[in-house]
């Protein structure tokens, strides 16, 4: 039997090139491309929040991606001791090291919460879903859903135990494994459904509004969210990457990884909105309706449908999967950093890591409780996402970390690593293992001037600085 302490333990590594691809897909893929980029971009209205989206996704956060995997692989340290081993002795770059850890622990705490209601619309939509309500109903099922502590509670402790276990079995038995059933099964799962939506009458109307720019309804705040967004859905900014990257082999080529898994991070999250705007709009809907786009509107939609109570089945069960191994990497980064600072093991630290996650997450799944019950359903979710910012703890946590937390982080990266890394361990970081050495350049180039200035303006910008 373990004593929980033990300096031997091995460090895991995945299986290979595609087990490190499946398995940060399966990070970078997740609430925020199902749940959050549709509905994030039905409130910027399409087209140039889209487009702005994408700039960053290729322009920041690749670039991003590559010095994070690049510092995981070098060191084989998560983010902390990634910090500490390419910089002096003594440096005070740990503390970016330390706020990305903190930064998965506050975000996995109310992700949890959010995953538990697609857990609780999974279980609604296999009893029969939603056939024959109301819009009405429907929308104050989401309602008190969200009022009833309990019940998400219940739901935040079943995904946070679900999570816990699958990072109990380590790097390639749990994680990889994982990632190697749910991510396939996903991408099938929205190919039927993209089947489905391009049957609907609204998939013209719906195409024509993700892409086509408009200017007039995008704020100062949703190019920020913009740019928040891009690292969210990257994973980038808290040292997932970073960590993801410590459990590859050196003869791996990262720059090609790293591109497969920002291109499928893209298409993933285009693909969900082409398939809830197509049936948001052929039922009339609104595309701006917020963070129930996906638990209201899609409803009512799947309600009114033939065999509505199967495709939500099919839809909800997706989210749970891209949630579940996006919160894992969140618990492994936390873990991971535990078992390397200190002399806990695997077992020890991912008991102690989650159920201290799960506590700080009690919050998040009470905020819809109190002052909120009872009223109509739309005063619910402006009182908890509207204008307002930082009304709740749910709220506040997702704003302060996706919008600032992340980008600073990711900043502190591209700093750390093109100006601070010795330029022989970069460069070889950079070039073992790929085809790709002469994007070397261009890439350090990106990483010195571009992104710093780009994160910095978007900050400055959102400021009213700028
Ligand atoms: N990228 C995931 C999503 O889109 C969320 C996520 C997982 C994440 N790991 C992360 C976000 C690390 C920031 C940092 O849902």
């Amino acid at each position: 039997m373990s004593d929980g302490l033990d300096t031997t333990e091995k460090r895991g590594q995945w299986s290979g090139r595609w087990g490190f691809i499946l398995a940060s897909s399966g990070c970078a893929i997740g609430l925020g491309n199902i749940w959050k980029f549709p509905y994030i971009t039905g409130e910027n209205g399409g087209g140039l929040f889209v487009l702005i989206y994408l700039a960053c996704i290729a322009l920041i956060g690749l670039p991003i991606m590559l010095a994070e995997v690049l510092l995981g692989r070098a060191t084989q340290k998560s983010p902390v001791g990634a910090y500490r081993d390419f910089s002096a002795k003594g440096s005070p770059w740990v503390i970016p090291g330390w706020i990305g850890v903190l930064a998965g622990f506050v975000i996995l705490s109310y992700y949890s919460v959010v995953a538990g209601w697609a857990l609780h619309y999974t279980w609604l939509s296999l009893q029969g879903g939603f056939a024959g309500m109301d819009a009405e109903t429907i929308g104050n099922t989401f309602g008190s859903v969200f009022a009833d502590g309990n019940l998400n509670l219940g739901w935040h402790t079943a995904f946070m135990m679900l999570t816990i276990a699958i990072v109990l079995g380590g790097v390639r038995d749990g994680v990889e494994r994982i990632a190697r059933i749910l991510m396939p099964l996903l991408f099938v799962m929205l190919l039927v459904l993209l089947g489905l939506a391009m049957q609907s009458d609204g998939f013209a109307e719906a195409f024509s509004f993700i892409f086509s720019p408009d200017a007039s309804k995008l704020t100062r705040a949703g190019v920020l969210e913009a740019l928040g967004h891009s690292f969210f859905t990257l994973s980038l900014g808290m040292g997932a990457m970073i960590t993801y990257g410590s459990y590859l082999k050196k003869k791996e080529d990262i720059v090609s990884a790293s591109v497969v898994i920002s291109i499928l991070d893209t298409v993933i999250a285009l693909v969900a909105c082409m398939v809830l705007f197509p049936i948001i709009f052929s039922y009339g809907m609104e595309p701006g309706a917020g963070p129930g786009l996906v638990f209201v509107s899609l409803p009512i939609a799947f309600s009114q449908m033939a065999g509505g109570a199967i495709w939500a089945t099919v839809f909800f069960a997706l989210l749970v999967f891209a949630a579940l191994t996006s919160a894992i990497s969140m618990l492994e980064v936390v873990v991971s950093t535990v078992i390397d600072e200190t002399r806990l093991r695997r077992t020890a630290a991912t008991l102690l890591c989650g159920t201290a996650i799960f506590l700080f997450g009690i919050p998040s799944a009470l905020s819809g409780t109190d002052g909120f019950a009872g009223k109509e359903f739309e005063d619910l979710t402006a009182g908890i996402f509207g204008e307002g910012k930082g009304k709740n703890w749910f709220d506040t946590f997702d704003y302060l970390a996706s919008n600032w937390l992340l980008p600073l982080g990711g900043l502190m990266i591209a700093l750390f690593v093109a100006w601070r890394a010795g330029a022989a361990a970069r460069e070889k970081g950079f070039n073992e293992g790929t085809r790709f050495q002469n994007l070397y350049v261009a890439w350090l180039m990106l990483l010195r001037y571009l992104v710093p200035i780009g994160v910095v303006a978007v900050l400055l910008h959102a400021l009213e600085v700028i």
